[in-house]
């Protein structure tokens, strides 16, 4: 059977909350000179150049819209994902805060990189818990700038993405634990041990991070505003998410940015690990049904970032979620498309956004209720390509090109 077709027969099992709270307005955790700060940081490092922006001319058509963007962050970095943007960028400040509060003196991030205060640096060390990809960042960023890392996964972190954070020098804890337990253990040592903690949740008393890593997040979502044709703006966004910081981040940037004239938002999770849906459907920011789980590894998160939620809470149209059977037939999709698009790698966690807009394709009241329609723009993210090829093979039956 077709991709699309499987997809438009799993329609039934997608759930949409329309969120009534959209627009109310609240002020923005995320402004536009940090955004600036951020872009001049990240596009200084070696090896920095903008992901593409692919036009899916074919499947906008099956959908019935307009034009579709894809935007690959299998190409970010060497990390595969767009994670290689927040909690690398975070790293930097941290640092530089430290050196400045011991000499006086802000040193450049280049500076950082050829250790001209590794006597400083390699006394500090960051930690964080992660599904793979964030810690994969993190652990590449300690790295480049000279600190010490220590990485705890879960249970459910794959072999291969283990030996992907390891390949950076960092120190690998695996735990027996769920990723929100490991979380809190990475916390628990953190503090035994003085290490910082580089999460990429957010949590009350536990905002400056986070907040910094969805800066570093805020320059896909530039890259995108400059690769669009200036006379087609986007008129939708569909896009994944684990805690919210992506979407908050692109969210938040997007209407920083364009303001009344930014798209509008729906954000899209695993049905066994939605967070944000719970919470829109509660007003308030509430955990998940247990137990939480997805294959959709990036995505597996019980409970909300607060940063992200109060963007999200007032940005976002609907919060939608879909069932782990969508993965295989869009990243089949991706890899084998249809008439002249291209060919795309995308891993597991890349896919829910483009997932719902199709199945919500041939659904009139669906569309309309999300205004969609043949002239509409809509932005999907491909947050990450093949960050484990195994599995990659596993779901799509080869190996990526
Ligand atoms: C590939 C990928 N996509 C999307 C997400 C979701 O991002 P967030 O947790 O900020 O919502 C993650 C998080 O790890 C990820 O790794």
């Amino acid at each position: 059977m077709h991709p699309l077709t499987v997809l438009l027969n799993l329609k039934s099992r997608m759930r949409v909350f329309h969120n009534a709270s959209c627009a109310e307005g609240s002020a923005c955790p995320l402004i536009i000179e940090d955004h600036v700060l951020a872009m001049h940081e990240v596009s200084s490092w070696p090896g920095y150049r903008a992901t593409p922006l692919w036009s899916l001319t074919a499947i906008a058509k099956a959908a019935g819209i307009g034009c579709l963007w894809y935007k690959d962050e299998g190409a970010r970095f060497t990390l595969k994902s767009f994670k290689a943007l927040g909690g690398s960028y975070a790293i930097v400040r941290l640092l530089q805060s430290v050196v400045a509060q011991k000499t006086g003196c802000v040193p450049t991030s280049d500076e950082l990189r050829k250790g001209s205060h590794a006597g400083i640096t390699r006394e500090i060390t960051v930690t964080t818990a992660t599904d793979g990809n964030h810690g994969r960042a993190v652990a590449w960023a300690a790295q480049m700038f000279g600190c010490q890392c220590v990485i705890y996964v879960p249970k459910a972190c794959t072999p291969w993405r283990e030996h992907a954070i390891a390949a950076y020098g960092a120190n690998v804890v695996r735990t027996n634990l769920g990723y929100d337990e490991t979380s809190l253990l990475c916390a628990r040592e953190a503090k035994e041990s003085n290490r910082l903690v580089v999460c990429d949740s957010s949590w009350p008393g536990y905002t400056e991070i986070p907040t910094q890593i969805m800066n570093g997040y805020t320059v896909m979502a530039e890259e995108i505003l400059q690769q669009l044709p200036p006379d087609q703006p986007l008129t939708h966004v569909f896009v994944q998410g684990g805690v919210g910081a992506l979407a908050g981040a692109i969210s938040a940037h997007f209407t920083n940015r364009v303001g009344t004239m930014s798209p509008a938002v729906i954000v899209v999770e695993p049905e066994g690990a939605a967070c944000l849906y719970a919470s829109a459907r509660a007003g308030k920011a509430v955990a998940a049904p247990e137990p939480v789980h997805t294959i959709m590894a990036g995505l597996e998160c019980g409970e909300v970032s607060t940063v992200a939620w109060e963007i999200l809470r007032h940005q976002t149209i609907a919060f939608a979620t879909v069932p782990d059977a969508v993965v295989a037939p869009t990243m089949c999709l991706l890899a084998t498309p249809i008439d002249s698009d291209p060919k795309i790698v995308a891993g597991e966690s890349a896919v829910a956004g483009l997932a719902a807009l199709l199945m919500s394709s041939d659904d009139k009241a669906l569309r309309e209720s999300l205004r969609l329609d043949s002239s509409s723009r809509v932005l999907v993210i491909g947050s990450e390509g093949n960050t484990d090829p195994g599995i990659y093979d596993g779901i799509v039956g080869r190996e990526p090109v």
